[in-house]
């Protein structure tokens, strides 16, 4: 299968800090593929440089077959990017918003293109003409991303395109973003929800500019190698406290009823929990969950790089 995405080794210093360090990175053509990761690991600025928007400092690759040290212009054109922050002119209505964008990418019959976004979006005549800046945290992102996608791009960049978005914006916005993959549109889409991470085809998990592990969801689960028991019942506050105490147990984390008990040995893990179990306890074997992994990952990312 075609790659749309294809760097090795992209890395980025600001001020003498290395930020990104020798990411590299696959993404097929058609994939829905999740980029994930701490605040401030390097995912927005991993993005920037795909997208020909920053120079890495080194790494070279390939985005939708252009050079993205030579080539960026033709990156631009048919990448569709939706930065982190609300990217459209507040001080533009709704339709002003799209049609200027539709300039820019200099979009064929741009009257029609637009009048028929703005139909699919479901704005009345009137609302056509609201500030965009006025417009619902839900709505602002459902205009950033028909804006992305005026000029059809083929490869579509979303930098936490649902931020503070509801859930049933947010799982029409997933509806939409496979369909477009079904359409053979490509989607590196970064988010800090592990549900959505869940409907991507793919993710990768970074932390302090490292990419820590790549791969389905199933894969990155096995691959951590970890080993959980959940317990619930009385002074769960109490129980987790001591639980930490305890060599051979990595992790103890309250969810809703319940801790994560979490370690790399199942003997050792086993052997710390069996002077803790009573009968005011249930204790069960369990698998661990996407976020369990992801911050067993970070742990260890700080240990090795902070
Ligand atoms: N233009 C810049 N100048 C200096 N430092 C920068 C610049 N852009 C990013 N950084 C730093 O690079 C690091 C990585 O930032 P980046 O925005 O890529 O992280 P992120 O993973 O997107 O975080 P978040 O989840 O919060 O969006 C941060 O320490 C940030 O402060
Ligand atoms: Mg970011």
């Amino acid at each position: 299968m075609a790659l749309a995405i294809n760097v090795k080794g992209l890395t980025k210093s600001f001020d003498h800090k290395e930020v990104v360090s020798h990411i590299d990175l696959d993404v097929k053509s058609g994939e829905i593929f999740g980029f994930l990761g701490p605040n401030g690991s390097g995912k927005t600025t991993t993005i920037r440089m795909l997208c020909g928007l920053l120079k890495p400092d080194a790494g070279d690759g390939h985005c939708l077959g252009y050079n993205i040290l030579t080539e960026s212009l033709l990156i631009k054109m048919q990448v569709g990017y939706m930065t982190q922050r609300f990217s459209l002119y507040d001080e533009l209505s709704i339709k002003e918003n799209l049609d200027f964008i539709a300039r820019i990418y200099k979009v064929p019959n741009r009257k029609k293109v637009v009048a028929e976004c703005v139909e699919n979006l479901g704005f009345s005549k009137q609302r056509q003409k609201q500030l965009a800046g006025t417009l619902s945290g839900g709505w602002k992102q459902r205009l950033a991303l028909a804006a992305a996608m005026l000029h059809q791009p083929k490869l579509l960049l979303l930098d936490e395109p649902t931020a503070g978005v509801d859930p049933q914006a947010r799982r029409e916005f997933w509806n939409t973003i496979h369909d477009l993959s079904a359409q053979g549109i490509t989607t590196l889409v970064s988010t800090h929800y592990m549900d959505e991470a869940e409907r991507c085809h793919r993710v990768a998990y970074m932390a302090y500019g490292h990419l820590l592990a790549t791969g389905t969801i199933d894969s990155v689960i096995e691959n951590a190698g970890l080993y959980m028991w959940t317990v619930s019942g009385d002074n769960l506050q109490q129980l987790a406290a001591q639980l930490r105490e305890q060599t051979g147990i990595e992790q103890v984390t309250p969810f809703g009823r319940q801790l994560h008990i979490i370690g790399h040995d199942p003997k050792e893990l086993a052997a710390a929990i069996a002077p803790f179990k009573n009968n005011n306890h249930e204790w069960q074997i369990a698998n661990p969950t996407l976020e369990d992994v992801f911050i067993s990952y970070v742990a260890k990312a700080k240990d090795n790089f902070a």
